[in-house]
């Protein structure tokens, strides 16, 4: 094979840290052991005290040989010195979070971010003495002036939950480098393929592999991606106490749904676009969010730091109201109800959301638009929408 350094990423998804595999096998097996033994007590000691995280593997919770093929093909696309799979997105970013964070820590967090992400900082790390900040984030000033002499970390998702803010990354990261404070950046909307954060001047990735990396709504999974330096800090006490490993199984279907990254992603872009198109044109539709928008408020940004949009989008109706909401989900046949998106199926969720700038909460609609055939799920929509003029006639 080529040089490593100058594959191309379709390569990268197929082989890369995938050579020499036993018998010649194409695709690498599944190591379902818990534990590795050894033939030497000093090679044993030696393993328990380094705790790399690629071999000598010992314990599974810390190491795996099918998972570690998946943290250095992750790790590679995300552009990062090392990456740790976990067993969910959620035990990625608490590992993330604890990593940087202490008693009397200070955070800035973007107040659209993943709703459980903003639960951590207002619970847990709250009765640990973390105090968080949030923020619109949009505007790089309202995070700058947010920070204060004990702000240790700033929590960015570009584009964000549900509404698909973006933050200006370069700006952010700048400003937190000259003050010694860690960013940690949410990049499960746009994958590695469509934003390379870490090169930025992000400090720690984290991605909910559960989403677009595993992309078959099978298997739930988390990736830090970060320096060799973090990640072994992170062996040796995020990872090993707070536990949620990986299984070698999960693992293993997330390296699978690799594969075919690069295929699945325009193909959820170019349905998520036909789908928008005809919304915006409805007249039961007040305002569609979506990145790739030519009128998208932060046009310009998006085109700087982002290369595509994917399947993920929200709107909503004219008539705003729970009952207009649920008529339009009930008569939905095709987009599921349910949490979660990135697997082949497209999802529907309603969400009342309630950022700081609104006055009041309102409805807005996520629609995950995956591998149907676009006419049909529009089709679906119309449905819906008709239900919606139906229950207000
Ligand atoms: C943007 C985002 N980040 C993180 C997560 C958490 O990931 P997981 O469900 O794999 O724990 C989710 C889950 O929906 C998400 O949407």
């Amino acid at each position: 094979m080529d040089s490593p350094e100058s594959l191309g990423i379709d390569t990268v998804l197929q082989h890369y840290a995938e050579e020499n595999q036993p018998f010649g096998a194409v695709v690498p097996p599944i190591y379902q052991s818990s534990l590795f033994s050894f033939e030497d007590i000093d090679d044993f000691a030696a393993a328990l005290s380094e705790s790399p995280p690629g071999p000598p593997f010992f314990y599974s919770r810390i190491g795996n040989p099918t998972v570690d093929i998946v943290e250095r093909k992750i790790a590679k696309l995300e552009g990062a010195e090392a990456c740790k799979l976990i067993g969910t997105g959620m035990g990625a970013i608490t590992m993330a979070i604890f990593s940087v964070v202490k008693s009397g820590s200070h955070c800035v967090v973007v107040d659209t971010c993943y709703k459980p992400v903003r639960q951590l900082f207002e619970t847990m790390l709250a009765r640990l003495g973390v105090t968080a900040t949030f923020v619109d984030g949009r505007c790089p000033e309202t995070v700058f002036e947010a920070v204060r002499p004990e702000t240790d970390l700033i929590y960015l998702e570009s584009p964000s939950s549900i509404l698909f803010r973006l933050q200006d990354i370069e700006a952010i990261t700048a400003f937190a480098r000259q003050r010694g404070i860690v960013t940690v950046i949410d990049n499960t909307y746009s994958t590695p393929l469509y934003q390379s954060p870490l090169a930025m001047g992000v400090d720690i990735l984290v991605h909910s592999a559960t989403k677009y990396l595993a992309g078959h709504s099978d298997v739930t999974a988390g990736a830090i991606c970060t320096s060799a330096e973090r990640v072994a800090g992170m062996l040796k006490e995020e990872v090993n106490f707070l536990g949620s490993a990986i299984g070698p199984f999960p693992a293993w279907l997330v390296l699978r749904g690799l594969r075919t990254l690069s295929l699945r992603l325009p193909r959820h872009e170019s349905t998520a676009n036909s789908v928008v198109g005809w919304l915006q044109d409805h007249p039961r539709v007040k305002g569609v969010n979506h990145t790739s928008l030519a009128d998208f408020e932060q046009r310009e940004l998006f085109l700087k730091q982002m290369k595509g949009s994917a399947g993920l989008f929200s709107f909503e109706l004219k008539d705003g109201s729970e009952a207009a909401v649920r008529s339009f989900v009930r008569a939905l046949r095709l987009f599921k109800l349910g949490v979660s998106w990135g697997g082949f199926e497209s999802l529907v969720v309603p969400v009342l959301m309630h950022p700081l700038d609104w006055p009041e909460p309102r409805w807005v609609i996520r629609l995950y638009c995956g591998l149907e055939s676009p006419d049909d799920l529009i089709r679906d929509l119309a449905r819906g929408l008709e239900a919606v003029s139906n229950a207000s006639a």
